[in-house]
């Protein structure tokens, strides 16, 4: 499985520049192991054809699988067939949709999405040594943040739920994890300020290297920008101030997600230079 993993992993990688293709191969297989009876396998003639893993955890509307990148494997009528066999054991458990990382290639999501799922979000990249240096110097201030600024971070939040037509969930838990969110040591919160006001922000952590994500990757994410102030650069100079910072201090790289139904920001994350390299596709289990 894990021999299957890494070709899966060297194609992506041959497809798209930007996916890295190293991988721990003992950490894979000792992840493998541990997810035990979970993972599917599809076996023909005593070879491995397929395996399908999906970790259960919890939603909004009640428990979802999710399937990462290495968690699954095979032509499209076995991971079909391995599907059929997944959904009746996670309907069993009460869970109603399924997600699944798979790389951005229409040779890959076709297969899934003739199945009945569809793009939830992208993953996009982009190297941090061809910045635009006369881009960096900020106007109007950027700051950073905190939990001083929760009632800013709120209304941000919001603007991004409602971008994504999604219902804006209750203050009270959103406040809850926001402000655990930006009281978090390795969370730095950036903030655009113009004559006292919070025009625009972003939270910025590093991520772990994990398969497919180069080492000495920020991860970028809650960009929002009110909607007075927008189609003035004012994302784009904060983003590219974020990015300057973060190759200052090393980073060699920045990943973000979006929903590509969300048309400026699809818009503005390929105008900022990033490339989709995974899709995380969702289909409910019918
Ligand atoms: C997406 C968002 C952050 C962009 O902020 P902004 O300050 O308006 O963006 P900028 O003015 O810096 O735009 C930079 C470039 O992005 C692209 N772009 C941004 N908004 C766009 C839009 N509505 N339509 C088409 N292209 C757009 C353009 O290429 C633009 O360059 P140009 O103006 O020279 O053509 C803003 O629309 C927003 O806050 N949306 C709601 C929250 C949200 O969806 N956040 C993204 C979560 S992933």
């Amino acid at each position: 499985m894990v021999r299957r993993v890494v070709g899966a992993l060297e194609a992506d990688a041959a497809r798209e520049p930007l996916i890295w293709p190293h991988v721990d191969v003992e950490t894979l297989a000792a992840s493998l192991r541990a997810s035990g009876d979970a993972t599917l396998v599809a076996i023909d003639d005593e070879h491995l054809v397929g395996h399908l893993y999906g970790f259960v955890l919890p939603g909004a509307a009640g428990p979802e699988a999710w399937t990462g990148p290495d968690g699954w494997s095979g032509e499209a009528s076995v991971i079909d067939a391995l599907r059929r066999r997944a959904f009746d054991m996670w309907r069993a458990s009460g869970v109603a949709s399924h997600h699944v990382w798979v790389s951005d290639d229409a040779s890959i999501t076709g297969a899934w999405i003739e199945a009945g799922y569809r793009v939830h979000d992208v993953r996009g990249l982009r190297r941090l040594d061809d910045l635009d240096a006369e881009a960096i110097t900020p106007t109007p201030a950027i700051r950073r943040g905190g939990a001083h600024d929760l009632e800013a971070a709120l209304t941000f939040d919001e603007l991004i739920d409602v971008a994504h037509h999604q219902p804006v969930a209750p203050a009270s838990a959103r406040r809850r994890a926001l402000r655990e969110l930006l009281e978090d040591p390795d969370v730095s919160h950036h903030v655009v300020e113009e004559d006292g006001r919070a025009l625009a922000q972003c939270i910025t952590f590093a991520l772990e290297p994990t398969r497919a994500t180069p080492p000495g990757t920020l991860h970028v994410s809650a960009v929002a920008v009110v909607a007075s102030a927008r189609r003035r650069g004012v994302a784009r100079t904060l983003v590219r101030h974020v990015l300057a910072e973060a190759r200052e201090e090393g980073f060699t790289h920045a990943q973000v997600t979006w929903r590509p139904d969300n048309a400026p920001a699809n818009a503005f994350w390929s105008a900022l230079g990033f490339r989709r390299t995974y899709a995380r596709l969702r289909a409910t289990l019918s």
